[in-house]
């Protein structure tokens, strides 16, 4: 057979699985029930010619010597979830007793072909989720028995024909996400057969036509996020009775919400949600199955007493979870109704509107909350103590308001609470210290209050905090050591308040500092040389404050600096040149009359020279010279000599001049004694390029690890420029700290190169996940990891990734991921290493002959090996691959995979039917209260809801995995894509408990 095109390989293990799965009753039964016609055969024979390898011997049943009606796919072709990435091919049109097409979620491309209209036998026709181009051809329309069309997910364009009206036996018509434009035609009003019409995230415009609202079948209505402008009609609840989902957020609508729609008893989810409605909202009496009434981002209520009436009307919809009013125009009270609604209630949002009066004591009732919004509005009351029900709190929002009183105790009690904020009130009294309970607490915000005391000791210990903000209010005292603890914290503000005293030097321990305010206090002294650490630093506000003595020297080295407020201290001395101080619109230093020098857009005195010499830095140095005596100097030179004796062997290229000035700097000496002579104890791991140590530096205080290149391995001096290249502009959480590099020569007079890190206590990822058969060390069941955290690291890696790609100056490609290069610090929380192989785009090609420089066998992606340049898509694929081997827990080199079953193949067979089936076993093991380990924090009777959005998670993920694995560069998504993805996974897997 003139065979040409390739199907991937593995569209034909679904094949097989197919014929399996089918068992061999049904489709040969119908088969021969019909009878045998030549031009089917001739048509399936003209597709096998498409084939050109067939792996297992899957077709070998499509032959001459077997009645042809035994074949395969005679009445249903079968070919979802593959990659199928060419065009339908035409002769589907010859298969004339095809009932069902199935070739969902593959990459075909084209158009879909017209002559599909000739399988007139034709009941469900699923192309949704390929890469379908053109308009829909019309000839569609000659489908007279289908009752599914689903075509979401592709590129199509053009309009909806009017044709489809048609299609009188249409149960099902699903067009979303596509580019399809122009109006609703209004003839689709013939489809009285009609249950779900899905049409949402399209480029629809105009009107919905009256028509459709009289398709009293209808179940599922949804147009969301187009441009669709007009009114629902009056009538909607009585035309539509069997309505469920009314979905047509992010629209342009307006007008009323219909009084009559508490006349569809079935509707379970109203969702107007970012459009133009306004008015009063109807009683929605007879909704009793109503699930989730998402009416946000409207102009909804007329700012009067009575517009939250219509909440009495919801106290019979028991099962209720999600209520969201937010930013709309509702004013007049909450009352006590609230108390009433749905314990199932998980969510409620009312912020930003214009509602007055007390907060109701009634809401502690709903026990079952996990977010509450409450924020923005007019509120004017304490808070009442009902609240402390709330146990399942997790996001609570009390900001921008009139509410006053003390700040309750009960936080304390809230331990699940993740954001807390009462920002922007008139509470009163110190803050409790039993804030210190809420262990998950990520963003506290106290600002903007009439707060007095002492910052507790208990709040500045919250490890988990990533926002803080304690400013303007009038707080007294000086701000706690514990304040060391907040290992996490990003932003920490705490300016205008009255505290004093020093800057404890254990700020110098919250090194993920990004945004630093202390403005407008009374701290005094001199900066504690530990702030040196902070070196993510972006905003730095120490004004008005009484601050002495020299600008620190590290400041200029501070790389991430963009605003830098020193004005109204005492600072004095010389001024630097270096670093931000090189820019005189983001470094303000007025009100401290003893600083001198500087660069001259800063218009400060000239330093005499003499005095500054004194009074500067230098004074240390000379001390330390004349004390030392000339001896020691006459030792270094001989040092100096000899160093540059040797280096002049060895490469000119200084990591030191790579990384930039930084970064500390470590003599091999220092290395040397920092790892105990490279004692085969401190040894922690070994790769091709070298060897990694444990060192103890700074007096043994500071663990690092210390990679020394093994320079007899062809590539690694490159490699270790590579790296230092790629570390020197390069700063993301999830990235592995690079502390400093040493290029130097061993006391043999030998090259000697290391890189210095941060040290991850945890270890390699590749070790969590296979122990290394390390199973007498008695550590094998604490080093499960639980499904929680399997997810947080793979979002680690993403975010680590996305940033490499997308946020920096150039895109950086990594080239070298896998579960190796994955570290873990001590809470757990995920850093990509090792950037020996990382490149810059665009670069020059990577001479393809160098060896290893692929990435690793199994995870490097397919077109590396075929000489293609290196790309980001490079990374997707062996990201993809990482989270499959995370998830099901086997590595790509498994040995139960060869060249056609590879792990991303034995993936895809099993989903989605088997998925759970083949994730890691030790992710289902019991702990023993008999809950799966899936470290989410027990919220409700969870038994099969959490168990079903475990599965629901795990086969998310796996599909994502999938993708990210393509064997096509093109299919495989952008990392930003993926981050997004995940979050929605993680957001599924929680309860959607954050997108409040
Ligand atoms: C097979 O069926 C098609 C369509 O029903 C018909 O046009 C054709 O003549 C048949 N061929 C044979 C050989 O029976
Ligand atoms: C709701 O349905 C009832 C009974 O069918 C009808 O009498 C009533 O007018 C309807 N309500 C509205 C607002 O259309």
């Amino acid at each position: 057979m003139g065979a040409t095109v390739s199907w991937p390989s593995f569209a034909f293990m679904h094949v097989v699985v197919l014929l399996l799965c089918l068992g061999s009753g049904f489709p040969y039964v119908a088969c021969s029930f019909l009878g045998g016609n030549e031009t089917d055969r001739l048509a399936l024979l003209a597709f096998k010619a498409e084939i050109t390898t067939d792996i297992f011997g899957a077709l070998n049943t499509w032959n001459e010597s077997i009645p042809f009606c035994q074949w395969l796919g005679v009445t249903e072709l079968r070919l979802h979830n593959n990659s199928l990435s060419q065009p339908i091919p035409p002769e589907i049109g010859r298969l004339q007793r095809l009932q069902g097409l199935y070739l969902g979620n593959n990459s075909f491309s084209g158009e879909i072909p017209p002559n599909i209209s000739a399988c007139t036998n034709l009941v469900s026709l699923e192309l949704f989720g390929n890469r379908l181009v053109g308009k829909i051809s019309v000839e569609l329309g000659s489908l007279f028995k289908l009752e599914v069309l689903h075509i979401a997910e592709n590129e199509l364009t053009g309009g909806i024909p009017s044709v489809f009206a048609n299609l009188s036996s249409l149960i099902h018509l699903n067009m979303a996400a596509n580019r399809i434009g122009g109006n609703i035609p209004f003839a689709l009003g013939q489809l009285t057969n009609l249950e779900v019409l899905i049409l949402g995230e399209n480029r629809l415009v105009g009107t919905i036509p009256l028509s459709i609202f009289n398709l009293s079948s209808i179940s599922r209505f949804n147009v969301i996020t187009n441009q669709i402008r007009g009114s629902l009609p009056s009538e909607l609840g009585n035309t539509l009775p069997n309505l469920q989902f009314l979905e047509v957020g992010m629209n342009l609508l307006s007008g009323p919400i219909p009084v009559s729609i508490s006349n569809a008893t079935k509707l379970l989810h109203i969702g107007l949600v970012s459009n133009r409605f306004s008015g009063k909202v109807p009683p929605f009496e007879k909704l009793h199955d109503l699930r989730r009434l998402i009416l946000a981002q409207n102009r909804l209520g007329i700012g009067e007493a009575d517009d939250l009436s219509f909440l009495t009307s919801l106290t019979n919809t028991t099962n209720m979870t999600n209520l969201n009013l937010g930013e709309n125009n509702f004013g007049g009270m909450l009352t006590d109704t609230i108390s009433n609604l749905s314990t199932n209630l998980r969510r409620l949002n009312l912020r930003r509107n214009k509602i007055v009066g007390s907060i109701p004591t009634g809401i502690g009732n709903l026990v079952n909350l996990q977010a509450l919004g409450l924020s923005g509005n007019h509120f004017t009351s304490n808070i009442p103590a009902d609240l402390r029900k709330l146990e399942k709190l997790q996001i609570l929002s009390l900001s921008s308001n009139n509410l006053y009183g003390e700040i309750p105790l009960m936080f304390g009690n809230l331990t699940l609470l993740t954001v807390l904020s009462i920002s922007q009130n008139r509470f009163h009294g110190s803050i409790p210290s039993s804030i210190g309970k809420c262990k998950m607490l990520e963003e506290l915000g106290l600002d903007r209050n009439n707060l007095t005391g002492t910052i507790p000791r208990e709040v500045m210990s919250l490890s988990s905090l990533l926002y803080i903000n304690i400013s303007q209010n009038n707080l007294t005292g000086s701000l706690p050591v514990e304040v060391g603890n907040l290992r996490n914290v990003e932003e920490l503000d705490v300016s205008e308040n009255m505290l004093v005293g020093n800057v404890p030097s254990d700020l110098g321990s919250c090194v993920k500092l990004r945004l630093l305010y202390m403005e407008g206090n009374k701290f005094w002294g001199i900066l504690p040389s530990t702030l040196s650490n902070l070196r993510g630093i972006e905003e730095l506000d120490l004004s008005q404050n009484n601050f002495s003595g020299q600008i620190p020297g590290y400041l200029p080295d501070f790389v991430f600096l963009r605003k830098l407020n020193l004005s109204f201290n005492d600072f004095e001395g010389v001024v630097p040149k270096g670093g931000i101080f090189g820019n005189a619109t983001a470094v303000f230093i007025s009100g401290n009359k003893k600083l001198c020098g500087g660069i001259a857009d800063l218009q400060l005195k000239s330093c005499n020279l003499s005095k500054g010499l004194k009074k500067g830095r230098f004074t240390l140095t000379l001390k330390l010279i004349i004390s030392v005596g000339f001896g020691l100097l006459g030792l270094t030179l001989v040092l100096c000599f000899l160093y540059l004796w040797w280096s002049r062997k060895t490469t000119k290229v200084s990591s030191f001049k790579i990384l930039g000035n930084s970064f500390m700097k470590l003599s091999y000496q220092s290395l040397h004694k920092a790892t105990d002579s490279f004692s085969p104890a401190n040894l922690i791991g070994m790769g091709s390029f070298g060897s990694v140590y444990k060192g103890f530096i700074d007096q043994g205080k500071k663990v690092v690890a210390v990679k020394v290149l093994n320079l007899n391995f062809r590539g690694a001096a490159k490699s270790f420029i590579a790296e230092c290249k790629a570390l020197k502009s390069i700063k993301h959480r999830n990235l592995v700290k690079v502390l400093t590099a040493c290029s130097s020569i061993d006391f043999q007079g030998n090259d000697f190169k290391a890189l210095v890190y941060e040290f991850m206590v945890n270890g390699s990822l590749e070790e969590w996940l296979h122990q290394n058969g390390n199973e007498d060390d008695g550590h094998n069941e604490s080093r499960n990891l639980s499904l929680l955290q399997r997810l947080n690291i793979a979002i680690d890696v993403a975010s680590a990734l996305d940033y490499l790609h997308h946020h920096c100056l150039k895109p950086i490609v990594h080239c070298d991921l896998k579960p190796s290069n994955v570290l873990l610090d001590d809470e757990m929380v995920g850093h990509v290493g090792d950037f020996g192989l990382a490149r810059f785009l665009p670069e020059e090609h990577w001479q393809s002959n160098s060896i290893g420089i692929r990435g690793s066998v199994g995870y490097a992606a397919p077109e590396y090996g075929m000489g293609n340049e290196v790309s980001t898509f490079g990374d997707v694929y062996s990201y993809g691959i990482l989270i499959l081997e995370i998830f099901i827990g086997k590595r790509p080199t498994d040995i139960t995979f060869n060249d056609s079953v590879t792990l991303h193949n034995f993936a895809k067979i099993a989903l989605p039917e088997q998925g759970a089936s083949i994730a890691d076993p030790t992710l289902f093991q019991q702990s023993e209260n008999g809950e799966v380990s899936s470290g989410i924090n027990n919220t409700t009777n969870h038994n099969s809801i959490e168990g079903q959005r475990i599965e629901e998670c795990l086969i998310s993920i796996l599909k994502l995995g999938i993708t990210c694995s393509e064997e096509l560069m093109r299919d495989r998504p952008a990392m930003n894509e993926v981050v997004a993805q995940l979050n929605v996974i993680k957001n599924a897997l929680l309860g959607d408990i954050t997108a409040l």
